[in-house]
C-alpha cells in the first residue's frame, strides 16, 4: 500500500495552526468561590488573538473575490493583527505592508518582518513609547490609506470590517461553549476593536442569554461606561483607545468593568509566578475582571467567569532606547 501523503497529526500549514486553542483554569491564582477560565490565545502562530480575524479576514475577502491571488494587502495595526496578517499572508502569498505607532512594541515590528511583511512605524502624535492614543492611531491610519491608494491594495480595515467579529462568532465563541461543557456564567475581554468581545458574546448570548458580558476598559479611558476620558495614556497596548469601535454593540453587553495599570501589571505577574503562563498586559487586565467579577457578588457563587488571554507577554520585554525610536 503506498504511504498516505496526509494524516491528521500532520497540519497543511500554518492556517491550520490558527484556532482551537486550549483552555485553562487559573486554579492557583484565584482559589474560589468560582472559578477563573481563559483561553490561550497566545498559543496561535502569530502569537496572538488576532490571528482569528485575520484568517477571517483575508479568507472572506478572497471568496468575494475583493483579494485576488497575489495581490497586495494593507493594514493599520497595533502589531497583533499585523503580526496575525503576516502569517496567513505568508502563507497564501500575498505581499503585506503595515503601518503601526512607534509608541507600540518594537517586538511586534520584528516578528512581522521575519514573516515577510514590511512595517512602518509612524512617529506619535501625543503618546509615549507602551502608551498609544486615539491621535496616534489616527496618524498610522493616515499613513496607511496613503498606501492603500499608492499600491492599489486590499485594505483590511479591521475596525469596520465584520469578518472580525465573525471569526470570534464562528471560533471563539464556539469552541468556549464546547470547551466549559455548555457552562458559562460570563465572558469579560478587553476592547481594540471589538472584534473579540462582540464576536464571543453574541454566540454565547445566543446559546443562553443569562450568560453576563462585560467589557474591560482602563481606569481613565473609559467610553463604553460613558465617562469622559481623563487618562487617555495607559498600558493596555491594542485596547482601550477612547472611543466607541464602529464594530462594538451594546445589546451583547451587560456591564462594564475598570482595570488599572497597577491591577493589569500585578496581575500579568500572577499569571506568569502562579501560573506559569507569560502574557502581556491586555490578559493581566482581563484576568484581574475576572477577579473583581467574581469577588462583585453579582454572579452566583460557583460562577464559572471565561476569559481570553490575549497574547505572549514576549512581544513586550523592555527593549534599548534606540530600538524604540
Ligand atoms: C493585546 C491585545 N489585546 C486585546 C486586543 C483587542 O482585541 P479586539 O480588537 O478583538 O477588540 C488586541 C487587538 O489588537 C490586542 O492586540
Amino acid at each position: 500500500m503506498a504511504p498516505s501523503k496526509q494524516t491528521d497529526e500532520i497540519k497543511s500549514s500554518a492556517l491550520d495552526l490558527i484556532g482551537n486553542t486550549p483552555i485553562v483554569a487559573l486554579d492557583r491564582l484565584y482559589t474560589g468561590p468560582g472559578r477563573i477560565l481563559a483561553k490561550c490565545e497566545f498559543m496561535n502562530p502569530g502569537a496572538s488573538i488576532k490571528c482569528r480575524s485575520s484568517l477571517s479576514m483575508i479568507q472572506k475577502a478572497r471568496e468575494s473575490g475583493e483579494l485576488k491571488p497575489g495581490a497586495p494587502v494593507v493594514e493599520v495595526t497595533s502589531g497583533n493583527q499585523g503580526c496575525g496578517l503576516a502569517v496567513v499572508c505568508a502563507v497564501l502569498g500575498h505581499p503585506l505592508t503595515l503601518t503601526m505607532s512607534k509608541g507600540n512594541s518594537v517586538q511586534r515590528a520584528i516578528h512581522m518582518e521575519a514573516l515577510g511583511a514590511t512595517c512602518i512605524r509612524v512617529p506619535q502624535v501625543e503618546g509615549t513609547y507602551g502608551n498609544v492614543t486615539l491621535a496616534d492611531v489616527q496618524a498610522v491610519e493616515k499613513v496607511g490609506l496613503e498606501l492603500v491608494e499608492k499600491q492599489n491594495a486590499y485594505y483590511v480595515s479591521q475596525f469596520s470590517n465584520p469578518g472580525n467579529s465573525d471569526a470570534h462568532y464562528e471560533t471563539t465563541g464556539p469552541e468556549i461553549w464546547k470547551q466549559t461543557g455548555q457552562h458559562v456564567d460570563a465572558f469579560v475581554a478587553t476592547v481594540g476593536t471589538a472584534g473579540t468581545f462582540v464576536g464571543t458574546s453574541r454566540y454565547l448570548k445566543e446559546q443562553d442569554p443569562n450568560i453576563k458580558t462585560y467589557v474591560v476598559e482602563p481606569e481613565g479611558a473609559e467610553p463604553i461606561k460613558g465617562k469622559p476620558i481623563t487618562k487617555p495614556l495607559h498600558l493596555l497596548q491594542g485596547s482601550g483607545y477612547g472611543c466607541i469601535p464602529n464594530l462594538f454593540k451594546f445589546e451583547y453587553m451587560d456591564g462594564t468593568l475598570s482595570v488599572s495599570d497597577e491591577e493589569a501589571v500585578k496581575y500579568k505577574n500572577l499569571i506568569g509566578e502562579k501560573e506559569g503562563l507569560y502574557v502581556g498586559y491586555t490578559s493581566g487586565a482581563n484576568v484581574a475582571a475576572a477577579v473583581k467579577l467574581l469577588e462583585s457578588g453579582v454572579l452566583p457563587e460557583d460562577a464559572w467567569v471565561v476569559t481570553v488571554l490575549n497574547d505572549t507577554g514576549l512581544k513586550y520585554t523592555p527593549v534599548p532606547d534606540e530600538l524604540q525610536h
